[in-house]
């Protein structure tokens, strides 16, 4: 058909739009906004990160000063300070001695969720993964959450410091330290769920351990949170362990990662051959350049997608202040 008011439709696109639609979600576990299920070759999806967030054009720790002693953030009307250790971030192993970006995403991520309603944390248990300086879990107390934030056993007085210097007077939940290094069994309190739990159903006929409501994201009770802690490819095998045994189904576990340089030619190679444009560009270079740097974030999804479903919450769904190209988050829930 022809005329002056027909446009044609490519079919192509038309299908690849259907599919984009499909990918979208609303609502994942407590979460009611909307994600991109990340499914398949987790490789497209570190394409698909890179293509739209184009991380190498912006700066590193926007929103940090790693050489200060001190943090401030404004969050759940007053202001945190948080004590970071500088002199500390050059010992082995030491990295959450200071603040990072994702942190500062995932922390307004939270507060700006359950001001608009898409995520409730009144009376939810929260865990904390690689808590570092404990930022994130002093904002989710303030939010009604009964908080642990954990990490190794060695980072505790940073982190217990910054607990008390920052959750006093009206705090709606609560916040305190526990030591868990990933790949270990976690002590029992970390894992059982709180007291006053009824039943429901879900629609899908399981039965879920919850109090009685209406709305299905307060099905999911638990709340495991972690901001920076896949950076290292030894570490993702532990700390997916951990997540499994935090996880139950009424579990929803929310991470924010940095998209980081790496040393991989894996990405480069199947950007390259994957390239739609019969000449290589050189913005797909760059991109592929910067793809290098997800090998490990990759290599996480991949692993992680045998036990959860992920979808990614695209920038659009975070803090409008509190956005950077060189953060991604990620919401799981138990398959
Ligand atoms: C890059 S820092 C991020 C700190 C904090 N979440 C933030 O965003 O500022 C990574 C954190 O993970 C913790 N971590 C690393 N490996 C760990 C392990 N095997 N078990 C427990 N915690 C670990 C580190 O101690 C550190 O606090």
């Amino acid at each position: 058909m022809s005329g002056a008011n027909c446009k044609e439709v490519d079919p192509r696109k038309e299908e690849e739009e259907e599919e984009e639609e499909e990918e979208m979600v609303t609502g994942m576990g407590s979460y009611k906004g909307k994600v991109r299920m990340v499914r398949g070759d987790p490789s497209d999806e570190m394409m698909l990160l890179w293509g739209l967030q184009q991380p190498t054009f912006s700066k590193p720790n926007a929103f940090v000063s790693q050489s200060s002693l001190n943090l401030t953030l404004d969050a759940c009307g007053r202001r945190l300070s948080i004590s970071q250790s500088p002199s500390s971030l050059g010992a082995p192993g030491v990295t959450g001695s200071v603040m990072w970006d994702s942190g500062i995403v995932l922390g307004k991520f939270l507060e700006n969720a359950v001001e608009t309603g898409l995520l409730g944390l009144q009376g939810k248990k929260v865990v904390e993964l690689g808590a570092g300086c404990g930022l994130v879990g002093c904002i989710a107390a303030l939010l009604g959450a009964q908080v642990i934030l954990t990490d190794m056993p060695d980072r505790l007085r940073l982190l217990k410091k910054n607990i008390e210097d920052n959750m006093y007077g009206d705090v709606r939940g609560c916040a305190t330290a526990n030591e868990l290094t990933w790949g270990d069994r976690p002590e029992p309190e970390l894992v059982e769920p709180l007291p006053d739990f009824g039943t429901v159903y879900l629609p899908d006929s399981s039965l879920v351990k919850a109090p009685l409501s209406n709305d299905l994201a307060e099905v999911y009770k638990e709340v495991v949170i972690g901001s920076d802690v896949i950076y290292s490819e030894e570490a993702v095998t532990d700390l997916l362990d951990t997540l499994v045994e935090l996880s139950g189904i009424n579990t929803t576990i929310i991470l924010a990662g940095e998209l980081r340089n790496g040393n991989s030619l894996r990405c480069y190679i199947r950007l390259l051959l994957k390239s739609v444009t019969p000449l290589v560009r050189v913005d797909v270079i760059f991109e592929a350049v910067g793809c290098l740097a997800d090998a490990i974030l990759e290599y996480f999804l991949e692993a992680a997608m045998e036990e959860f479903m992920i979808g990614r919450v695209d920038q659009a769904g975070w803090h409008p202040d509190y956005r950077s190209p060189r953060v991604a988050m990620y919401v799981l829930v138990m398959k």
